[in-house]
């Protein structure tokens, strides 16, 4: 069998697969069906500085090849993360894991990537400057390379584990935001988040979600992942970690060749609790298809 694991900013991952932010909860509530730990590690759910409740219902929209999501960025709010969700995932999940962060000024990005820097359990820090579904949030930083910038220079000065960067591909240029985080000390950059998207139920002629848009993920947007992927990494030099619509193997592949040191999996997840369990155990088959010995040997290899 080929070698799978690859560095992640210092990092060892037995494999590159990740389950992305928002597919994956914490953990635990995977860890009912399948071994946890054969990941690579996974990125948790999206944690603001207050606990939040999230958007309005219908939240989901469902599209071929794909879905919509509003969710809002429900969660519990970062004390509530580290006193109740990180405890029960200690008991089923022992490597590092990916925090993924949002917020509504860099304050609190600030904030909770402090708190949450000072967990052991945390590995990396994923702070998402691109969520679309929040109005003044995330998704303002990732559109500036200035505001992206500013954001990634706050967090950097309060944290000590590797900062990832996630980038939103609502944007025209996304090489120079990338650009402006590395350069603002950002250790990775994560992309793509989901492409602004809207759905119109024909009966009532309403929007079919609440929030009327919300991001569209799923297989669809492989293509425009791999894409940006590649445009990204082969702009700067830190890890890229790629991830829009992986749903297989040779997904993964696909995206190290496009220059992705790691890979999340998202709305695969949500078709199939398993599908990262599954796509990890197809790796070596896909590997000796295109014989790859080496995981790490085809990162940026497209030629
Ligand atoms: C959400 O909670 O609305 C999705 C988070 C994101 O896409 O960044």
């Amino acid at each position: 069998m080929g070698k799978m694991s690859v560095n992640l900013c210092g990092i060892e991952l037995d494999n590159p697969v990740i389950p992305a932010s928002g597919t994956y909860g914490f953990g635990y509530e995977f860890a009912e069906l399948y071994d946890i730990n054969m990941l690579g590690t996974f990125s948790f759910k999206g944690t603001t500085k207050d606990p939040r409740f999230g958007n309005p219902t219908p939240r989901i929209a469902e599209c071929p090849m794909g879905m919509i999501n509003s969710v809002g960025l429900q969660n519990p709010g970062v004390e509530k993360v580290i006193s109740e969700e990180l405890p029960k995932l200690k008991k089923c999940f022992n490597k590092p894991v990916m925090a993924n962060v949002s917020g509504f000024s860099v304050d609190e990005y600030v904030y909770t990537c402090e708190k949450l820097d000072k967990c052991e359990q945390v590995g990396w820090l994923e702070v998402n400057v691109s969520c679309p579904n929040v109005h003044g949030g995330g998704m303002s930083f990732g559109t500036s390379p200035e505001a992206a910038a500013e954001v990634t220079r706050a967090v950097k000065k309060v944290t000590t584990k590797p900062v990832i960067i996630k980038l939103s591909p609502n944007v025209t240029d996304i090489v120079s935001i990338a650009k402006a985080c590395e350069d603002a000390g950002a250790d990775g950059i994560s992309l793509i988040n989901t492409l602004l998207g809207m759905r119109i139920d024909l009966k009532t002629r309403r929007p079919v979600i609440a929030n009327k848009m919300g991001g569209f993920s799923g297989s669809a947007i492989f293509p425009v992942a791999v894409r940006m992927v590649y445009q990204v990494a082969n702009a700067v030099k830190i890890p890229v970690v790629g991830m829009g619509g992986v749903s297989s193997a040779e997904d993964v592949i696909e995206m190290m060749l496009a220059g992705a040191t790691a890979v999340e999996v998202g709305a695969a997840n949500l078709i199939n609790p398993y599908a990262c369990k599954e796509i990890i155990e197809d790796l070596p088959r896909v590997m000796e298809k295109y014989r790859i010995d080496d995981l790490t040997d085809i990162i940026g290899g497209v030629k």
